[in-house]
């Protein structure tokens, strides 16, 4: 079985776990602050197990590193990361909003240029978003690109929850010039939206983000042919540590990341 298609089972299976939970008062019960650095809750604890039992049921020589168990080594000889943010959004999902995901990622060292498989899976409805190195980006069976032509409505994706007030002020800009911008509260499912053309640009400055939210996102938005850069505008890469904490833009071409950059403030 290729990387990829575990990614896919693993995410499967968090999608038949986890779709009547979410919303409901189960959902919220709280088990105390996860490796991430956020409260876990039930259904960020189910979906991880459901990950874990799987990849100990095929017997996956891997690493884990996930958002609320932490670094688990599910052997000796390991071939790998799984970078696994199984439920990103989960303020969504506790309060029942369909817009949340898992995200889970394969590296091969400690570093985000080094994944060679992510799956982003939309757990309000189970569609997948899916690449492998150098093999291009699928939603479900279809190959996805990053939009290339100008669209009816420029969407402008902008992550600013609990930016800082200087970042606020950095960003206004864009808020005036522009219609149609969005926060869904889910990164990892806004870059794969982003990667399949429905946004045009997708930027969180905030420093705030963790490997785990945007590593398969990482590799979907590359794969889709979309420009993924660092707060310097340098291509992204970060380690895979803990500690890490990142900002990012995801840019479908050249121009649109010159004029959303040309609007903030440096
Ligand atoms: C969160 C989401 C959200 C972002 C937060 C993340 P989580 O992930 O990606 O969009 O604003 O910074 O923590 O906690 O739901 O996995
Ligand atoms: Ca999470």
């Amino acid at each position: 079985m290729q990387t990829v298609d575990i990614l896919r089972e693993a995410s499967n299976r968090i999608f038949e776990n986890v779709k009547n939970l979410a919303g409901t008062e189960h959902a919220a019960g709280d088990f105390g602050i996860g490796a991430g650095g956020d409260i876990s809750r039930n259904i960020d604890i189910v979906a991880e197990k459901t990950v874990l039992d799987y990849l100990k049921e095929i017997n996956f020589e891997c690493i884990v590193l996930g958002e609320e168990c932490g670094r688990v080594e599910l052997s000796d000889n390991p071939k790998g990361f799984i970078i696994m943010d199984a439920i990103d959004g989960s303020a969504n999902a506790v309060r029942g909003i369909p817009f949340f995901c898992s995200s889970l990622a394969f590296a091969t060292e400690n570093k985000l240029s080094s994944i060679t498989d992510g799956v982003i899976t939309n757990l309000a409805n189970g569609e997948m978003y899916w690449a492998s190195k150098n093999k291009g980006s699928f939603f479900n069976d279809q190959q996805i690109r990053v939009r290339s032509n100008d669209p009816i409505y420029k969407i402008v994706g902008v992550n600013i929850s609990g930016a800082s007030d200087n970042l606020v002020k950095r960003v206004l800009p864009i808020f005036e010039k522009h219609e149609h911008l969005r926060h869904f509260g889910a990164n990892a499912l806004e870059m794969a939206f982003f990667a399949r053309g429905l946004l045009d640009i997708f930027i969180d400055l905030r420093e705030k983000i963790r490997i785990q939210d945007i590593a398969a996102g990482y590799l979907i938005v590359r794969e889709a042919g979309g420009l993924l850069l660092d707060s310097d505008l340098n291509p992204l890469d970060a380690d895979l540590s803990y500690d890490t904490r990142i900002s990012f833009i995801a840019a479908s071409n050249q121009k649109i990341l010159d004029e959303i950059m040309s609007l903030i403030d440096q």
